[in-house]
């Protein structure tokens, strides 16, 4: 009856004292800095935590949705609708860095993308007159990117304290290709359609500087959005391994 007693209170201490860790398990504590370690515990993270962590409130990152975004350019408006992003699971890390001292961390990642879904569009790419509505598939194969994140710290109303992305930016490449394949470009002209298309695939590179960067700004904000759910939800010391230096 004792023992049982102190065992109630013995849990009861871990429970409220919260040392239950909220931290998933695909998530490997590095020392802090460790830039070794940073790079090989984001290797084990990625394919587990772009799925999402429904009970932490994380989103799905692959695939991840477009319910509507709208890209308006000078002399052409195109929306992509019901879009499915896919791919991110199979990012490859190159790199990984913090300078905790300094609250910044740096992000480098190859990775082949798939968008596909719905769009409409209007006006002209490349001075090629544009009136289509039909399915996009967008490839991009060998996407980099290198993402720089100024970090922070907050406590949430228990008094926890929390990462959180004060700001960041971003360079990324169109890696090796980028493959469209959009149907009725030219509403009512298969032919004409046809054609169109192969051009913007025969000039990818320019096409892609036209338009490209409104939806990987959309998709950067929607992943840093995700990490910054991830932050809010475990307590930073759960993510660093051994003493935790002061973080003002
Ligand atoms: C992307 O796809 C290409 C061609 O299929 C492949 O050679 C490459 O290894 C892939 N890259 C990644 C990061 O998976
Ligand atoms: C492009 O997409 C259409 C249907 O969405 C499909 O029928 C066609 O085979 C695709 N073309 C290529 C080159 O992938």
């Amino acid at each position: 009856m004792h023992s049982y007693l102190l065992f109630l209170c013995v849990a009861g201490f871990f429970i409220e004292y919260g040392f239950t860790r909220l931290t998933p398990d695909f998530i490997h504590p590095c020392p802090v800095d460790d830039r070794a370690c940073l790079i090989q515990s984001t290797k084990d993270a990625i394919p587990y935590f772009t799925k999402g962590i429904p009970e932490l409130g994380v989103p799905s990152m692959d695939p991840f949705y477009i319910e509507r975004l709208s890209i308006p350019l000078s002399g052409l408006k195109i929306s992509f609708f019901n879009g499915k992003v896919t791919g991110f699971r199979k990012a490859v890390i190159d790199n990984v860095e913090s300078n905790f001292a300094k609250r910044k961390f740096v992000l480098e990642f190859h990775s082949n993308v798939t968008l596909k879904g719905g769009y409409d569009a209007t006006g002209r790419i490349l001075t090629f007159p544009i009136n289509g509505e039909g399915d996009a598939k967008i490839k991009i194969t060998n996407l980099k990117m290198k993402v720089m994140m100024n970090l922070d710290m907050m406590s949430d109303d228990k008094g926890v304290k929390h990462l959180f992305v004060k700001n960041y930016k971003y360079n990324f490449g169109y890696g090796d290709k980028v493959q469209y394949n959009l149907t009725n470009l030219v509403k009512g002209s298969p032919e004409l359609s046809r054609t169109l298309l192969q051009f913007l695939n025969e000039n990818w590179k320019l096409v892609s500087e036209e338009f490209g960067k409104p939806v990987v700004d959309y998709a950067t904000e929607l992943a840093l959005r995700t990490i910054e759910k991830f932050f809010l939800a475990v307590p930073y010391e759960e993510l660093i391994e051994g003493p935790v230096p002061s973080f003002k």
